[in-house]
């Protein structure tokens, strides 16, 4: 017995999914939705359940509760092969002894595909990642972002509707993972399928996503936009998962103000009493001669530089206040030599619309 959901019903529907191992709980109890051709990112740090989630929707692990909906159809009890889903894994999983062809042609042969139009959808698909004349080669002769590829051209070779990637770069270098993140998100737009895709990278999961689903211990901590996640983030582990961040505790003290107990002074551009905790992303943070600190001390800091590193684009700065405390300071690299050396006392300052407010 399946239940049929409306025709407006989302791709994927999570019900209330939970899976423990005895009295390990891997998963707690999860809801959310990934629409028709929607890019969603698990993200987390290892063993928050990211694959976890995977497996449940590919259907090779079972749910220890909830319901699972696929194109508005309850495949709860429905087995793997039949659920319409396509993995990427890590490790590529291609079959050695078979030629790029062949391993690409399988999906197809197993389905029982006529001859020839096997024959064109894989031509298709090989054209489409860039393997037109790596036909008959075997995956050993291949680099780790060839194999990758042919990985991929397998997983869609057979138009499925929805596609599952397990860190399906995580074995390349950075310059060959760059390149596959384009390539994957071309796919994705050429092709209109929904991916549910797996990552520890951040960075990854920023470029290629259209929502974000980060994963603590089993939970989801937070789920939407990139941007979302980045500049208004549910709690300190999503600021602190997601690009760097300096994490102030305060209190109000009046006057629209917040005060950490380090003494430093913040107004938030809306007021705020609830809030426990101030976060100010570092490239918010603008190096500010000592005359232009204004009185008061609000949304400014002061430290003695710690350490200066270029890194192409940008500069990052580390400074150590007197009480101890470091905070960290970007901005984009300037041709001029730099103005700031370690030991330099070094002021910021940050608009009031650049104070992060959160609740624990
Ligand atoms: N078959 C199993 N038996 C017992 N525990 C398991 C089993 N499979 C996974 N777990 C546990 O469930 C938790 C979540 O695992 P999962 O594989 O989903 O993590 P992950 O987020 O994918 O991590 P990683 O980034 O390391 O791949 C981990 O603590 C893991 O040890
Ligand atoms: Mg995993």
């Amino acid at each position: 017995m399946t239940a049929i959901e409306g025709a407006s019903a989302p791709m994927i529907r999570l019900d209330g999914i939970g899976k423990t191992y005895g009295d390990f709980t891997a998963l707690h109890r999860t809801d959310f939705s990934v629409r028709r051709g929607e890019f969603l990112t698990l993200l987390g740090p290892s063993g928050s359940g990211k694959s976890t989630i995977l497996n449940l929707i590919s259907g090779a692990t079972g749910v220890t509760s909830g319901r699972i909906f696929i194109d508005g159809r309850d495949v709860t009890e429905v087995p793997a092969r039949e659920r319409g889903i396509g993995m990427v894994f890590q490790n590529y999983a291609l079959m050695p002894h078979m030629n790029v062809f062949d391993n690409v042609a399988y999906p197809l042969k197993i389905r029982r595909f006529p001859k020839a139009e096997i024959a064109d959808k894989v031509r298709d698909v090989l054209a489409r990642v860039g393997l037109t004349s790596f036909e008959a080669r075997k995956p050993r002769q291949l680099s780790g972002g060839q194999q990758q590829r042919v990985g991929i051209a397998r997983c869609i070779v057979y138009s499925p509707k929805i596609i599952l990637m397990d860190e399906p770069l995580g074995a390349l270098d950075k310059n060959m993972r760059d390149q596959m993140q384009e390539e994957i998100k071309r796919l994705h737009t050429e092709l209109g399928t929904t991916i549910v895709y797996v990552t520890h990278d951040q960075e990854e999961a920023l470029n290629l996503s259209d929502t974000v689903c980060l994963m603590e211990s089993g939970r989801v901590a937070q789920i939407g936009p990139p941007e979302e996640l980045y500049f208004s983030p549910a709690n300190t582990f999503a600021a602190q998962f997601i690009g760097e961040s300096n994490l102030f505790d305060v209190v109000s003290v009046g006057d629209g103000l917040l005060r950490s107990s380090d003494g430093a002074i913040f107004r938030p551009a809306r007021s705020a009493s609830a809030e426990k905790k101030v976060l100010v992303r570092p490239e918010k943070l603008r190096i500010i001669s000592e005359e232009r600190l204004p009185t008061g001390g609000v949304n400014t800091l002061s430290g003695e530089v710690d350490h200066v590193s270029f890194v192409g684009g940008m500069t990052r700065v580390t400074a150590r206040r007197t009480n101890g405390a470091t905070f960290v300071a970007k901005s984009i690299s300037e041709r001029a030599a730099l103005r700031v050396r370690p030991g330099d006392w070094l002021h910021v300052a940050w608009d009031e619309g650049d104070v992060i407010l959160l609740n624990g």
